[in-house]
């Protein structure tokens, strides 16, 4: 295939995807935004989310400044943010600041070095915990544990569920296409029926 539509399928093959923008601090203080979709859950206890990095064969600023300040944070989007959160991804040079370039607002939290977005309504906070090299083609995993979180009360529902729907969150395939999201249907654990156990 030729090599842009190469890229559109394979970004679109996962399915839809979330997406967020990742706030990081360099090492001179200058804020970066970027929007990422590669978010994974890891794991809830101890509460562990990934993120995968394009190589680093030219300059990576989240990459680069995760491994200085070892912190990071995820700026959920919805719809009045998705304009200004693809802008991010254009390659601004490091003393850019995405926030100045796109007219977002930098929110701090005391004791936390990364910026978050102010207008997102979804807002958490990651300290380092490892990176992986995935040796197939040079990407990495970011790992990260969570420390902060942050959302309007009503929007965490007392099962410790978040209403996505009442956020409206957005979500992302490929690099260039972004959706609402509707219609949720919730359901109880999954159990096997009774006589069909698997066995031993
Ligand atoms: C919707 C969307 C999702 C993206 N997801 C990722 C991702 O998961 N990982 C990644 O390395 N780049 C991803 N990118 C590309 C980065 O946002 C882009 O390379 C950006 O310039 C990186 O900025 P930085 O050098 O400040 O980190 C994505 C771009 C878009 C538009």
């Amino acid at each position: 295939m030729e090599s842009r539509a190469r890229i559109q399928l394979a970004t679109s093959l996962p399915g839809v995807k979330p997406v967020a923008l990742v706030g990081t601090r360099d090492a001179r203080g200058g804020a970066n935004l970027a929007p990422f979709s590669s978010i994974v859950h890891l794991g809830s206890n101890p509460l562990l989310l990934g993120m995968v990095s394009r190589p680093d064969v030219v300059e990576r600023h989240t990459l680069v400044n995760i491994l200085g300040r070892r912190c990071w944070t995820l700026n959920h989007l919805h719809p009045d943010l998705v304009r200004a959160a693809h802008q991010c991804s254009a390659r601004y040079p490091a003393h850019v600041s995405e926030f100045e370039a796109t007219g977002l607002t930098e929110h701090h939290e005391p004791g936390f070095a990364a910026p978050f977005v102010a207008e997102s309504r979804f807002r958490v906070g990651l300290e380092l915990a490892e990176i992986v090299d995935i040796a197939s083609n040079g990407t990495k995993l970011i790992v990260g544990r969570v420390t902060l979180v942050q959302l309007p009360a009503e929007r965490l529902r007392p099962d410790g569920s978040v209403d996505l729907e009442g956020l409206e969150a957005v979500a992302s395939t490929a690099l260039d296409t972004y959706f609402g999201i509707t219609g949720s249907l919730r359901l109880p654990y999954a159990k096997v029926p009774d006589g069909s156990s698997r066995g031993s």
